[in-house]
C-alpha cells in the first residue's frame, strides 16, 4: 500500500484496523483512505488522484461513506484512522459521483470529435460509467488556446482543475513550471506567471492529464487512440533506459507515451523509488529522427567523386571483394571497426565476433571508448565489477549522494529524477560538486561550485580530509593495515588549503563533504562527464573507490561508487566485448581460458593475444597507412573529435573506408560505400542500461525503404566473407550469448554486482596509490588564457542523433553561440550577439556570445552537438595512458572582442 510522497514510505508508522465494506483492514496510520481502499482491491473513480503525488482533491469523484458523517468524504484526503467504518459503494454514492461528472462536464466543450483524448479519456470514462446522458446546461468557457509552448498545447476549456499536470511537474519532477491562475472568470493551468511555458519539456504533465486540456503540438489532430499500433520499447537516446510506448500509424511514428499515465494512477508509493515511469524531452518528443526525410534508404556507392545510390547487391560485392583484398595483400591487421552504443547488445556481440572471426583482427572500438571506459576499467581493477553496482532504487533511498562532475539533469534526466526524490521524500542529503551551476545544484542540500579541471584535486581534498577527522570505518581498514598505511602515506602531503585554493571548494566545505558522506548510511558516490571524460579519469574513479573503502561503503547495501551512461547501450558494448582488451563477458582478450573457449565456440582461432588497437590507436595506424581498411557502424569520429587528432586525414589514407548509418553524417560523406542501417525502432534486440538492466528493444515500424537492421547487414557481410551464419533474427543471436553468458538476461532485472577489494589492497595498491596521489597536481593556475572552455551536453540533445529531430531542435536549435557568464561580459564590454574572438592554443574563431547564469565566471560553454561553428577543433585531445580514453571536453582559452 502507498504512503504519500510527503511522508517517507519507508517510515514506521502505527498499524491500525479499519472496516471496509463490512471487512477488516490493517493498515499504515495516516496513510490515504484511498491507498487503503485501493489496497484491498478495490478501485473506486478517482479523476484528480496519482499515486506519484499528494492527493489534491479537486474531482470530488472518489467520495465514501464514513460512519458518523452525515455526507460522502473524499478518500483520497482523508487519512486512514484507526476503527473508521467505510462504505465505497451503494445507489447514494454512485449519485453523488454522478453529480460530480455532470458538473465537470457542464463547463466541458464536448468537442470530442476533434479532442486528442477522444477514446483515451477519463471523464469521457467516468461520465459513460455513470449513465450521464443529461448534458444540456453544458456551458462553453471560450478560453484561447495557448499554443506558445514549442511542444504542448494548453485547451483550458477542457481542463477540469484536477491539477495533476502542476503536482507532476511540482512534486516528482521537481521543476514546478505550472500554476492555477483564475483567469476569465475560471481557474486555468498556465505557465508560471502566464508567460511562454519555460520548463524541461518532459511531458510528464501531459502523461497524467486525464483530458484533452493539454496536448502534444507532434500528433495533434494525426490519430484517434484506436487507430495506433502501441510498440513497448526502450529509449534509444541516453543510459537510464526508460522504457517507452512508439504509437505507429501507417509506417509513421505519431508519439510516445509510457507507464506514467492517468491510466496508471493505481501503484505502490514504494514502488516509484523504482522509477515513475516518465520520459524526458528527448524520449518523449526526441522520435522524429525514426522516419526522417534525411534517411539513408538505399546503398550508397562511390563512383569516381559521388556517392551513387547502388542495389544492396553491388554494393556489397564491392565491400567484400574490397575488404578481402585488403586482407589477402596486407593481412588481417590493415582492417578495423568503429561501433556505437546504440546499437542492440545483440548487434555488438555480433560486430565483435565479424571482426575477430570473420576478419580476423582485434582492432576495433566502440564509443564506450569516450569515457565509461575510464569507470569500467577502474571499477574492475580496484572491485573486479565493471559496472555501477546501484540501482535506481538504491540512489533513491541512499541517506546521502555524493555527486561530482555530473550534470545529471542534462545528460540523464530520469536517473536525476532519482535523486530528487531522494530528497523530497526520502530526505537525503545531497553534494553537488561542479563547475556549472546545475540544475541538481540548485536543489541540493549541499551545492558546490568548484573550478573547472579541479574535479581530481577535490576528491583528493575530500580523502584527506576523511582521514584527517577520522571518518574512517574500523573494520574495513583493520583488514588491510599496510594499504592503509599507504593511503595515508599518499596523501600526507595534500593541504586542505592549498586544495581550497586551487579548487575553490573550501576548507569547510571538504571536511563537511566528507563527514556527510562517511556518516550517512547508505551513501552512494555517483560522478560522471567531469570525471570519466575528464583527464586522469581512471585515476580519479580509484579515489573515489579508495574514499568509499575507507568509510566503509564497498560492498554495503545500498553503498557504492556509479556512474551514469550517457549513450543506451555502452554498458552493453563493453560486456558485449566491443573493445580491444575484451571478450564479451568482459573477459580479458589475453585470457587464455577465455580465449579457447570462445575460439571454440565460435569454431576459428582469435586473433594474438595482446594484439588489438583501440579508436586512438586504430586513427593513429590509419594514418600511417597500417590500416587500410574500416568499418564503421553509427558512428561518427569525424564530426565528434577535435581537428588536432586529424580524423581527416586518418579517413582519406584508407583504401576503404565503410559506413553503416541511418544518415549521411559527416563521416559517411568520405566513405566508398555508405550501407544503410535501420533506427531502433525497426529492429528487435536489447539494452543494457546504467544500472545493468537488459531492456526489450522491439520493432515498431517495417524498415524504412531498404534500410536494415545491423545485424542483419554485419550477417551477409560475414557470410560473404566466408563464415557460416544462421542468425534469422536478432533472437537467435542472443541465443547465442545467453549460452555464452549464461544469467546476462536476466528478466529485466539487473545482476547484483558484489565488490571484492580484498584483492585488490593487498596486491599492488600501495604502489598504485602513492602514484594517484601524485597525478593531479593543480594546473599552472598563471596560465595565460584566462578562460576555460567546456563542451558538453545539454538536456534536449544526445551526441548528432538529436539533430535529426525537428522537435528537439525547435525546442534548443542551435544558436552558434558561446555561453558567458554574464559578469564576463560586462568585463569585457560584449553585450548578447556581440562576436568575440576565441583562441586556444590550436587556433582561433569568432563567433557571438549569449549570456548564461549557470556558467560561473571565467568559464564559457559550447554544446558538444554542434559542429557550426566547428569550436571542437580548439579542443586539446589528452589520452589516458591506462585505458586509452581521450578527453577533448575542456581547454584554456582567451576571450576578445572581435
Ligand atoms: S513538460 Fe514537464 S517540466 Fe514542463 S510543465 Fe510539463 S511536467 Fe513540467
Ligand atoms: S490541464 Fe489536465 S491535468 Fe492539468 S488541471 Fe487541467 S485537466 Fe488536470
Ligand atoms: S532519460 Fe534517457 S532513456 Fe529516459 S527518456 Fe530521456 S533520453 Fe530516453
Ligand atoms: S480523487 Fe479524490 S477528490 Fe479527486
Amino acid at each position: 500500500m502507498g504512503l504519500k510522497p510527503a511522508t517517507n514510505p519507508d517510515v514506521e508508522a502505527v498499524a491500525i484496523e479499519l472496516s471496509i465494506d463490512g471487512k477488516s483492514v490493517t493498515a499504515k496510520g495516516g496513510v490515504s483512505l484511498y491507498d487503503v481502499i485501493s489496497s484491498t482491491g478495490k478501485i473506486i473513480p478517482a479523476m484528480c488522484y496519482h499515486y506519484t503525488f499528494d492527493p489534491f482533491g479537486s474531482c470530488g469523484m472518489c467520495l465514501v461513506m464514513q460512519e458518523g458523517k452525515k455526507a460522502p468524504v473524499r478518500s483520497c484526503t482523508a487519512k486512514a484512522a484507526a476503527g473508521m467504518i467505510i462504505r465505497t459503494e451503494g445507489d447514494d454514492l454512485f449519485q453523488a459521483r454522478k453529480k460530480a461528472v455532470e458538473k465537470h462536464l457542464s463547463v466541458h466543450p464536448l468537442d470530442c470529435p476533434v479532442c486528442d483524448a477522444d477514446g483515451h479519456c477519463e471523464l469521457q470514462d467516468t461520465a459513460f460509467r455513470h449513465g450521464v446522458t443529461n448534458l444540456a446546461n453544458a456551458k462553453q468557457k471560450f478560453i484561447p488556446e495557448d499554443t506558445r509552448s514549442p511542444v504542448l498545447d494548453f485547451n483550458m476549456n477542457r481542463c477540469i482543475a484536477c491539477a495533476e499536470c502542476i503536482n507532476v511537474c511540482k512534486d516528482v519532477l521537481m521543476i514546478d513550471a505550472l500554476q492555477f491562475m483564475k483567469k476569465g472568470g475560471f481557474n486555468q493551468v498556465v505557465p508560471k506567471g502566464d508567460l511562454a511555458l519555460s520548463c524541461e519539456f518532459c511531458g510528464d504533465c501531459l502523461a497524467v492529464c486525464p483530458v484533452g486540456a493539454i496536448t502534444n503540438k507532434f500528433s495533434k489532430y494525426l490519430y484517434k487512440p484506436w487507430q495506433m499500433k502501441k510498440t513497448t520499447t526502450t529509449c534509444n537516446y541516453c543510459g537510464d533506459g526508460c522504457q517507452m510506448y512508439l504509437e505507429t500509424k501507417d509506417a509513421e511514428v505519431v508519439r510516445v507515451t509510457s507507464p506514467l499515465s492517468w491510466k496508471n494512477k493505481w501503484g505502490d508509493r514504494a514502488e516509484t523509488a523504482k522509477g515513475h515511469g516518465g520520459l524526458c524531452v528527448r524520449g518523449r518528443f526526441g522520435f522524429e529522427y525514426i522516419d526522417s526525410a534525411a534517411r539513408l534508404k538505399q546503398p550508397l556507392l562511390r563512383k569516381g567523386n559521388q556517392l551513387v545510390e547502388t542495389p544492396w547487391l553491388e554494393t556489397m560485392h564491392q565491400v567484400v571483394d574490397r575488404f578481402s583484398e585488403i586482407r589477402r595483400k596486407h593481412g588481417p591487421d590493415a582492417i578495423a571497426g568503429l561501433i556505437t552504443a546504440r546499437c542492440t547488445n545483440e548487434e555488438l556481440y555480433l560486430f565483435q565476433k565479424l571482426m575477430r572471426a570473420g576478419f580476423q583482427t582485434n582492432h576495433l572500438d566502440s564509443s564506450a571508448r569516450y569515457g565509461h571506459l575510464n569507470f569500467v576499467h577502474a571499477s574492475r581493477h580496484a572491485l573486479g565489477i565493471g559496472r555501477s553496482p546501484n540501482d535506481w532504487e538504491d540512489l533513491t533511498k541512499a541517506k546521502a549522494v555524493l555527486l561530482i562532475g555530473s550534470n545529471i539533469t542534462e545528460t540523464n534526466p530520469l536517473t536525476a529524477v532519482r535523486i530528487k526524490e531522494a530528497i523530497r521524500v526520502y530526505k537525503a542529503q545531497v553534494v553537488v560538486i561542479d563547475s556549472t551551476v546545475t540544475n541538481m545544484a540548485k536543489l541540493a542540500s549541499h551545492p558546490v561550485l568548484i573550478k573547472p579541471g579541479t574535479e581530481g584535486l577535490v576528491i583528493d581534498g575530500i580523502v584527506k580530509a576523511t582521514l584527517d577527522l577520522d571518518l574512517i570505518d574500523e573494520d574495513s581498514i583493520k583488514k588491510h593495515p599496510q594499504a592503509f598505511k599507504a593511503l595515508k602515506a599518499a596523501v600526507a602531503h595534500i593541504s586542505l588549503e592549498q586544495v581550497a585554493a586551487h579548487t575553490g571548494m573550501s576548507v569547510e566545505s571538504l571536511k563537511n563533504t566528507a563527514a556527510i558522506f562517511a556518516e550517512a548510511s547508505p551513501s552512494i558516490i555517483l560522478c560522471a562527464e567531469g570525471i570519466v571524460r575528464q583527464p586522469h579519469g581512471y585515476q580519479n574513479v580509484l579515489k573515489l573507490i579508495d574514499l568509499a573503502w575507507v568509510t566503509g561503503k564497498l560492498g554495503r547495501p545500498g553503498c557504492g561508487v556509479n556512474t551514469v551512461t550517457e549513450e543506451p547501450n555502452e554498458q552493453g558494448a563493453v560486456d558485449m566485448g566491443a573493445a580491444p582488451e575484451f571478450l564479451p563477458g568482459q573477459a580479458s582478450f589475453n585470457d587464455q581460458t577465455a580465449r579457447d573457449r570462445f575460439a571454440k565456440a565460435w569454431d576459428v582461432s582469435l586473433p594474438a593475444a595482446g594484439s588489438g588497437a583501440n579508436l586512438v590507436e586504430i586513427l593513429k595506424r590509419c594514418r600511417s597507412g597500417q590500416i587500410r581498411g574500416l568499418y564503421v557502424i553509427g558512428e561518427n569520429p569525424l564530426a565528434t573529435l577535435p581537428a588536432s587528432m586529424e580524423v581527416r586525414a586518418a579517413l582519406d589514407r584508407l583504401e576503404l573506408l565503410v559506413v553503416q548509418d541511418p544518415f549521411l553524417t559527416d563521416t559517411a560523406r568520405m566513405a566508398h560505400a555508405v550501407l544503410p542501417a535501420c533506427t531502433s525502432a525497426e529492429k528487435d534486440g536489447t539494452f543494457t542500461n546504467l544500472e545493468g538492466r537488459v531492456l526489450r528493444v522491439r520493432e515498431a515500424m517495417d524498415p524504412l525503404g531498404e534500410s536494415l537492421p545491423d545485424w542483419h547487414i554485419m550477417t551477409a557481410l560475414a557470410n560473404a566473407l566466408g563464415c557460416q551464419w544462421e542468425y534469422e533474427s536478432s533472437n537467435d543471436i542472443q541465443a547465442e550469448i545467453m549460452k555464452l553468458l549464461p544469467g546476462y538476461y536476466n528478466l529485466g532485472q539487473p545482476r547484483k554486482v558484489v565488490p571484492t577489494v580484498d584483492r585488490y589492497l593487498s596486491n599492488g595498491y600501495a604502489t598504485d596509490v602513492a602514484a594517484r596521489y601524485r597525478a593531479s597536481a593543480p594546473s599552472d593556475s598563471k596560465n595565460r588564457r584566462p578562460f576555460v572552455l567546456l563542451m558538453g551536453q545539454v538536456l534536449y540533445h544526445s551526441g548528432k542523433l538529436s539533430t535529426k529531430a525537428p522537435g528537439l531542435i525547435t525546442i534548443a536549435p542551435n544558436t552558434g553561440r558561446l555561453r558567458m557568464n554574464p559578469q564576463d561580459m560586462e568585463r569585457l564590454a560584449v553585450g548578447e550577439g556581440t562576436t568575440v574572438r576565441l583562441t586556444s592554443d590550436l587556433g582561433s574563431m569568432q563567433l557571438a556570445v549569449q549570456p548564461d547564469q549557470s556558467i560561473t565566471p571565467q568559464t564559457c560553454f559550447f554544446p558538444e552537438h554542434f559542429n557550426e561553428p566547428p569550436v571542437k577543433d580548439l579542443m586539446s585531445v589528452q589520452v589516458d595512458p591506462t585505458t586509452g580514453v581521450p578527453s577533448f571536453k575542456q581547454t584554456r582559452v582567451t576571450i576578445e572582442k572581435a
